[in-house]
């Protein structure tokens, strides 16, 4: 059996499909990294997620490398460069994950809209029968900008439109057959927008896309949701402004520094927080440990990889 290098656990159903095809060598479980990777020199598969990815280091470890299966669609924590160079195929899961991720989107702007955390726990509390929850604001006709319209921006337009919500976007490019206005300014995009969704890669050409004037522009009645990568936004910018009443809200699915983040975050009222759970369904990660198993076997049988990046 061939060796497959695993960066990270995966659940089981993957475990199973790569135990029955690769003897799998652990280097999360590995207290020596260099050992274990000087004893794993000859290895030509590699499995990692989209959150440890594969540096150029463990590639110089590792000369026999031929493919890097990443599970997640975020290839940002992944050396492309270095795989390139190295004539590494480098392969993702796309698409499988769009749906949820766009659902979860939706979830949070509603539970911070609707305060659906807030109210939950205002009965738990038992304070209901004294009080009537305060009102709240709605989604229907407001305005969402979504930096970053690709695969999964797609969906979550298409479900605001359902929520009744008028949809905008930034990227770098604007898309000829997509009927929504394109802002080629994120600034002026947040200007006119009651929700800002970032959901576009992360990586340097949009670290701190999403920085202070772009979140000052925003404003108190606006809401920043983020579900593509916390190096999007400055979130020390982010929270001085939540703090100081100048930025609205704010939901978030992915952070600078995850699972670390500042516990200031905890305690804030306007603010729905959720520990990177866009694609985390059971139908979802199963599809997504699927494309994981099969890009690395096409590969093996000197057939075309599903979903190559480089
Ligand atoms: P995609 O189809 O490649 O879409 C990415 C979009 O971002 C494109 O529309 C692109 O438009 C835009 N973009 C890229 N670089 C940009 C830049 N410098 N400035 C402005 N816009 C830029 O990717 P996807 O499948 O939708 O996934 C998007 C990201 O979501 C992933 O990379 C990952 O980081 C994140 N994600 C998070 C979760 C989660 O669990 N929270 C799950 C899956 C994915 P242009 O090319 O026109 O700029
Ligand atoms: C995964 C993601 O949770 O696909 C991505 O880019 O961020 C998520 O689907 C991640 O890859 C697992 O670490």
């Amino acid at each position: 059996m061939d060796d497959l290098v695993l960066i990270n656990q995966m659940q089981p159903s993957v475990m199973a499909a790569l135990e029955e095809n690769f003897a799998i060598q652990r280097y999360w479980e590995a207290d020596n990294k260099n050992e274990f990777l000087a004893q794993n020199s000859s290895a030509r598969f590699l499995a990692t997620n989209g959150h440890d990815g594969c540096s150029a280091e463990i590639m110089d470890a590792l000369p026999m490398l031929e493919i890097i299966s990443c599970y997640g669609v975020g290839t940002d924590a992944i050396d492309l460069q270095a795989a390139k160079s190295r004539s590494i195929r480098v392969t993702n899961t796309p698409d499988v994950l769009s749906d949820a991720v766009a659902e979860l989107a939706l979830g949070l702007m509603l539970a911070l809209c609707r305060r659906i955390v807030d109210a939950d726990r205002f009965v738990r509390n038992g304070e209901w029968p004294s009080a009537g929850y305060p009102l709240t604001g709605e989604l229907t006709g407001a305005t969402i900008g979504i930096l970053g319209l690709g695969r999964i921006g797609k969906e979550i337009a298409r479900r605001a439109q359902a929520f009744k919500m008028q949809v905008v976007y930034h990227g770098r490019t604007k898309q000829r057959f997509e009927p929504f206005p394109f802002y080629e300014n994120l600034e002026e995009m947040a200007q006119d927008v009651d929700w800002l969704v970032a959901v576009a890669p992360g990586g340097a050409s949009t670290t701190k896309l999403v920085n202070r004037t772009v979140l000052q522009a925003l404003g108190p009645n606006g809401a920043i949701v983020n579900l593509g990568r916390g190096s999007l936004i400055d979130e020390a910018a982010m929270i001085e402004l939540l703090n100081s009443g100048e930025l609205g809200g704010a939901a978030l699915d992915v952070f600078e520094e995850e699972p670390k983040m500042s516990e200031v975050l905890w305690s804030m009222p306007n603010v729905v927080l959720s520990p990177h759970q866009g694609s985390a369904t059971e139908k979802t990660r199963w599809s997504m440990g699927d494309l994981v198993v099969r890009n690395l076997l096409a590969h093996q049988s000197g057939m075309p990889v599903f979903t190559p990046v480089v």
